[in-house]
Formats: structure tokens, C-alpha cells, sequence
């Protein structure tokens, strides 16, 4: 209202200060125009004023208005911020592309994955080298939603992925999408190698099982058939349940091995390794190889006493089994780097270069008429291994073929509150 009626008392005011410049007014007449336009200025001021006030207000409303704004923007970047930090600190590699397959973000992951620096605006072909999952992306960019594949990345090294791409919405007037990829290569490894382990398994009992069967067999079905041989295979038959106990035996030891940390305690290492010498001494006189020892006096070690009589125990009879007639093995112990050591060397067949990286697999052995023929199940090494990575030590074998082994195995002497060694 008040911007209406201020122009119009200014406008009255002014007419009447014209009329009264009239030259033939009379006075009375001229003052009572006077008056009138007095009037209409304090009006007027009354008007300005008020709307002066209206301004005022309206002015901080802006003001308010404005700061409004800005908090919501600022709320807006910090969310958007902690949205690309949430991104780029997820664990596996995320990347952001357009419906062409041009790169527009990449997290931190996934730079490392593929080695780079800084892969935004390539196209994703270019940079995976992965067919398969550019066109996993065109086709999420035609379907306008969410597609999942498992793909194979060649780039910069071989990987099994599961590759998942969702719409994200649009941008620049782009349509985003996301791409997830999630490794599965160490679980189909670590699957595979179970379906094996499976398989070896029932294949170690098939053999000896089939032989019992088919001596069973065959007494049964003769019933004339001379006592000595009959005895001879009841023998062969109490043979192979033995291997089958023994089998499983170590399947279960190494399963206990794989599963369970080690429960430690402090113990001099030198009567564990008399202990093995003297468990082994009638197998060692019936191969006829003669052991020595070299043992460090004050070794103490601070690990499951058990475990390390077993890992003894499997690469003696390994020195002594896999030896020749008159051959020798030493047991040394010494202290080194922090660590003790427990050496194993023998005088004996030795084992060919090839086979050197797998004789710590399950169920593989060089020979496997010798091995069988010494009552071994293939699994002595593979135990000896986790055992000695169960307390965070190492195995390793130096061997020339026909000469002799030496199997070294490094234990870390830990000194911690309660071991005092
Ligand atoms: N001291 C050694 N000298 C020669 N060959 C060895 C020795 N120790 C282990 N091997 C080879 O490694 C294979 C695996 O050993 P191991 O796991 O103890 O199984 P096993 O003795 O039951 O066959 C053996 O079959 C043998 O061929
Ligand atoms: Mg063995």
C-alpha cells in the first residue's frame, strides 16, 4: 500500500506548492494550500518510513534466505565428500563410466589394480583390456539397470572376477554406472585345491582297500588253499589296514595342525631331539644307517613340545627311510639370526632338482613304490611345513640327487613375559 500513496502525497504536495506560485491567490487561500501540502509531506514521510521498514524486513529475509542456502550447500559438498571418501576407502576396486565406457572415476583400488596413476577419461576398454567387461558395461548401458558376470582380467595379471555394474543416474547429461569388481581367484584356487585334496584322499584309500579286498577274496574262495599262504596274505591284509590307519592318522594330525594354533611352552630342545633319536634308533638299525647328533646344549624353544617332536621325528625317518645301506644322518641344533635351527643331513638317495619345489604337497612323493614300501603316506613333509609355519618359522631343503638332503628348519626363539627363555 505505502508504495502507492507515497507518490501520490508527494505528487499532491507538489500540485499544491505549484498552485500556490499563482500570482492572483488569494492569502487565506495560498495558506491553507500551505498547510495542506505541509499535510501531505509529513504523509508522505509517514509512507517513506514504513516502507523503509517493509524494506528492512524484507532485506533480512534475503539475508536469512541466503545464509540458508549456503549451509545447504556446504552440507551438500561434505556429503558428497564423504561419499567419494566412502568410495575410495572401500576395499575392493569401484569405477565409475558413462554409457560409452569412458572412465569417469576411479577409486583408490582400483588404480592399484590396474597400476595407474590416473585413468579418468579413457575408455574402459583401453583400460582393462577386457572385452568382456566393456561389453558387460554396454549392455548395463542399453538395459538402463543392473547386470553381473563373472569375467577373466588379464591385465596387469590374471584375475577371476565378479564384475557388477548398477545405474547410478544422470549427469552432464551422461548416464553413470557403477562397476564393482570382486576377486575370486584365490577362493577358486583354494577350491580346486580341496576338490584335489578329495580326490587324493580317496585315491590313497582306494589302493590299499582294493588289495584287502581282493585277498579277502581269495582266501574266501579257497578254502584248500595251503596254511602258509594263507598266512602270508592275512599278513599282507593286517599290512594294508595298517597304511590305512596311518593315513589316517596324519590326515588327522594335519587337520589338528591346520586348525588350531600351537599351545606353547618353554622347553630345552635338545631332550626332544634325544627323544626322536632314540624313537628311530630300530628303524636306523634295520636300514642300517648310523645317526649322530651335534646339539647347541642351552637351546630352549618356546612352542608346542608335541609338534616339534613330530617335525623330528618325520624328517629323521625321512633321512633314515630315503638313505642308503651304511649311509649316515646328523641332527644339528644351533642358534642363528634369532632363530634356532634344526638341521636334518643325510648321506642318502637324494632328491632330483624337479621334484624339490613339491615334496612339502600332500600325498607327493619322488618314489612311490619306495615310499609305499617304507610305510609312507605321502603327508611327513606336509605336516613338518605347517607345523613350522603354525609358529611362525621356516622349512627349507638343499639336496643334490644321489648325494644327500639336508632339511633345515628355523624356529624364531621368542622371549616374551611368560616364556622367560
Ligand atoms: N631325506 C630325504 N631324502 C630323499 N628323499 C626324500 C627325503 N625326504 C623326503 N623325500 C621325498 O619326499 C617325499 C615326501 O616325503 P614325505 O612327505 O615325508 O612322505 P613319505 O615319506 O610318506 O613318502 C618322499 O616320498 C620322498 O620321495
Ligand atoms: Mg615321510
Amino acid at each position: 500500500m505505502s508504495f502507492r500513496w507515497l507518490p501520490a502525497s508527494l505528487a499532491v504536495s507538489a500540485g499544491l506548492i505549484a498552485l500556490t506560485a499563482l500570482p492572483n491567490l488569494p492569502r487565506a487561500w495560498r495558506e491553507a494550500f500551505l498547510a495542506v501540502t505541509l499535510g501531505g509531506i509529513l504523509l508522505a514521510l509517514y509512507f517513506a518510513r514504513r516502507l523503509y521498514i517493509r524494506y528492512s524486513a524484507l532485506r533480512q529475509q534475503l539475508h536469512d534466505l541466503n545464509e540458508q542456502v549456503e549451509t545447504l550447500n556446504l552440507e551438500l559438498t561434505r556429503q558428497q565428500r564423504r561419499r567419494l571418501a566412502l568410495i575410495d576407502g572401500m576395499p575392493i576396486p569401484l569405477l565409475i563410466c558413462d554409457e560409452d565406457a569412458m572412465l569417469r572415476y576411479a577409486n583408490r583400488v582400483a588404480l592399484e589394480w590396474f597400476g595407474f596413476r590416473y585413468m579418468t577419461g579413457k575408455s574402459l576398454l583401453a583400460l582393462t583390456f577386457c572385452y568382456d567387461l566393456y561389453l558387460l558395461m554396454l549392455k548395463a548401458a542399453r538395459r538402463m539397470g543392473t547386470v553381473s558376470s563373472e569375467v577373466t582380467l588379464s591385465f596387469p595379471r590374471e584375475r577371476h572376477v565378479e564384475a557388477t555394474i548398477w545405474y547410478l543416474g544422470e549427469a552432464d547429461s551422461h548416464h553413470l554406472f557403477a562397476i564393482a569388481l570382486l576377486d575370486k581367484t584365490e577362493l577358486l584356487h583354494l577350491e580346486q585345491v580341496r576338490r584335489d585334496f578329495v580326490a587324493n584322499v580317496s585315491h590313497e584309500f582306494r589302493t590299499p582297500l582294493a588289495s584287502i579286498r581282493s585277498l579277502a577274496e581269495t582266501i574266501h574262495n579257497d578254502p584248500q588253499m595251503p596254511l602258509e599262504t594263507r598266512q602270508r596274505f592275512l599278513n599282507l591284509i593286517i599290512q594294508e589296514a595298517d597304511r590305512l590307519t596311518r593315513i589316517a592318522d596324519d590326515l588327522l594330525t594335519l587337520t589338528r595342525v591346520e586348525s588350531l594354533q600351537p599351545v606353547k611352552e618353554v622347553f630345552a630342545l635338545e631332550p626332544v631331539i634325544q627323544q626322536a633319536i632314540q624313537e628311530m634308533e630300530a628303524e636306523a638299525q634295520r636300514h642300517q644307517v648310523h645317526v649322530r647328533a651335534e646339539l647347541q646344549p642351552d637351546l630352549k624353544l618356546f612352542a608346542n613340545r608335541d609338534q616339534i617332536l613330530q617335525v623330528v621325528l618325520n624328517l629323521l625317518s625321512n633321512a633314515i627311510r630315503y638313505n642308503k645301506p651304511q649311509g649316515s644322518v646328523v641332527v644339528r641344533t644351533y642358534q642363528e639370526d634369532g632363530n634356532a635351527v634344526i638341521e636334518v643331513a643325510d648321506t642318502g638317495i637324494g632328491i632330483p632338482s624337479e621334484a624339490l619345489p613339491r615334496i612339502f604337497e600332500r600325498f607327493y612323493r619322488v618314489d612311490k613304490t619306495r615310499s609305499r614300501e617304507q610305510g609312507g603316506t605321502g603327508l611327513g613333509l606336509a605336516i613338518v611345513k605347517h607345523i613350522v609355519e603354525a609358529h611362525g618359522g621356516q622349512v627349507e631343503v638343499e639336496s643334490e640327487y644321489r648325494v644327500g638332503s639336508t632339511f633345515r628348519v628355523r624356529l624364531p626363539i621368542t622371549i616374551t613375559e611368560d616364556s622367560s627363555v
